[in-house]
């Protein structure tokens, strides 16, 4: 995720001085200056040294060790921003003297789709969290919600991809199951998903009545559509958000926040 986000800022601002830190890789991007940990234990220090943004980007678990770690390093000014899922502003701002910013972004940020979700720790100001919001939108479309609404966004757009590849998984199957070879099964759905959101993308009508377009009475396609209805895909679906949404505030407590 933390690359994903770089390889945005790169892009957009080829001359901003950007550091990097891993455990034990390299970065290795152009413009990008980069330690790693494991080869200098001060990397996470020299990072932050002077910096205005730090994006801390390593997992759930790790996130506190290192913001002690840099904490009397940062300059005061700094903005902190996370990434990690379950990592409360109030447990950063416990640990950091500094504005602190929660976001939850999704992996289509790898390719600047990505949904992002952005909110304020008790420090931040309106400027800290333009400037958050200016970070992801260089890889796709951010909203700004309050920090108790961060689980339930992560429920729909940070897993949500898995929710896609998973009906074409399905898809795929059945695909196979009509006779289709496994690589036309493949083409067949993943061109269809792909050509349906970039049709969604250029319509000025919503999926509902994208769909209700493709949709003849008495047609092939209607007759799918009710056998999926019969399955109460609508109970299904807010069942599996249920499900997403109790994991995440479990996952926050086992963190222990
Ligand atoms: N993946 C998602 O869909 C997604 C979505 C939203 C939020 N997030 C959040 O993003 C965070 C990272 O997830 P990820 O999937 O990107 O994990 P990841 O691929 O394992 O990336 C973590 C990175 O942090 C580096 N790292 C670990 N400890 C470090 C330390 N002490 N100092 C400096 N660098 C360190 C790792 O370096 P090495 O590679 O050398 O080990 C690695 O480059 C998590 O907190 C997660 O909750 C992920």
């Amino acid at each position: 995720m933390g690359g994903a986000i770089l390889d945005g800022l790169r892009a957009a601002a080829p001359a901003a001085s950007v550091r990097a830190t891993t455990r034990t890789s390299t970065a290795n991007r152009p413009g990008v200056e980069s330690r790693s940990t494991e080869s200098d234990p001060g990397a996470n220090r020299w990072a932050v040294e002077g910096a205005s943004l730090v994006i801390v980007g390593v997992k759930p678990g790790g996130v506190i060790a290192l913001l002690d770690d840099i904490a009397d390093a940062l300059d005061p000014d700094a903005l902190v921003v996370s990434v990690a899922a379950g990592i409360t502003t109030a447990t950063m701002e416990s640990v950091v003297p500094n504005p602190v910013v929660r976001s939850m972004p999704n992996t289509p940020a790898l390719v600047g789709k990505g949904v992002t979700g952005v909110s304020a720790g008790s420090r931040a100001t309106a400027a800290h969290m333009a400037r958050a919001r200016a970070v992801f939108e260089l890889v796709g479309w951010v909203l700004e919600l309050p920090e108790d609404r961060i689980n339930a966004l992560s429920t729909i757009s940070g897993s949500g991809p898995a929710y896609v590849f998973h009906a074409m998984e399905q898809w795929t199957t059945a695909a196979r199951e009509l006779g289709f070879s496994d690589e036309h099964a493949r083409h067949l759905v993943e061109k269809t998903f792909a050509g349906a959101t970039a049709l969604l993308d250029v319509s000025d009508v919503g999926p509902a009545e994208l769909r209700r377009r493709v949709t003849s009475p008495n047609g092939t396609t209607e007759r799918a559509i009710a056998v999926l209805d019969d399955a109460h895909l609508a109970e299904i679906y807010r069942a599996a958000a249920e499900a997403a949404l109790a994991r995440a505030e479990e996952m926050a407590r086992e963190l222990g926040h």
